[in-house]
């Protein structure tokens, strides 16, 4: 299975699925690993694995539609079985979700429908929940909606800052990454995007 990885910031979560591979625990293959611009340590970790890897940087687009199609054309190049956003923080257009029907796949730190968007853990600590998550889910072209693939909860504790839940999150998110990955890989366009498709609890 081959998949593309799109990453805004850190890449934490991408570099746990990069030592999977390299540890033998997943069966997939990383065809390139793009930013939505330049200089993030999630580029510069996939650089260092020996992994392919571009920038479509939106500041230097004078429109989104020219971005949007940049995007799509960088992925598609790479004709990837999925898409994965790892901390990918641009909505995509209807179009790259038609190019990759049931085959875009996001993560989210929170537990979906609540707190979407790019503050999720902030939001979640705000409101007092006492219990939040993550979410892996295929995405749509609205924020963070579309069929829920799997999902791991993650107990707030009275001390946490948005920075501590948040790592707590990450530890979380990466497992279950991981495992949907895995899952997919196993069978191909199982869920195919559509919830109803196998009627499973993926927890
Ligand atoms: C993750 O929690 C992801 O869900 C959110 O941003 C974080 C990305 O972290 N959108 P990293 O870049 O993998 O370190």
């Amino acid at each position: 299975m081959r998949i593309v990885v799109l990453v805004s910031g850190t890449g934490s979560n991408l570099q746990a699925v990069i030592d999977a591979i390299g540890a033998g625990r997943l069966p997939v293959e990383i065809a390139a690993v793009g930013a939505d611009r330049p200089g993030t340590l999630g580029v510069e970790r996939s650089a260092a694995a020996g992994l392919e890897t571009f920038v479509i940087d939106f500041k230097t687009f004078s429109t989104r539609g020219e971005w949007d199609a940049a995007l799509l054309a960088a992925v598609a190049r790479y004709a990837p079985d999925y898409v994965v956003s790892s901390g990918f923080m641009r909505i995509v257009a209807a179009d790259f979700i038609d190019a990759f029907p049931g085959r875009y796949v996001n993560t989210h730190p929170a537990l979906l429908p609540a707190f979407p968007g790019a503050h999720g853990v902030r939001d979640a600590l705000a409101y007092g929940v006492k219990v939040t998550g993550c979410t892996v889910h295929f995405a749509d072209a609205g924020v963070d909606t579309g069929p829920i693939i799997a999902q791991t909860a993650v107990a707030v504790l009275p001390e946490d800052t948005e920075e501590s839940l948040h790592e707590r999150i990450k530890l979380a998110e990466r497992s279950l990454l991981i495992r949907v990955l895995a899952d997919l890989a196993a069978a191909p366009g199982l869920w195919c995007g559509n919830k109803q498709d196998d009627g499973g609890n993926h927890q």
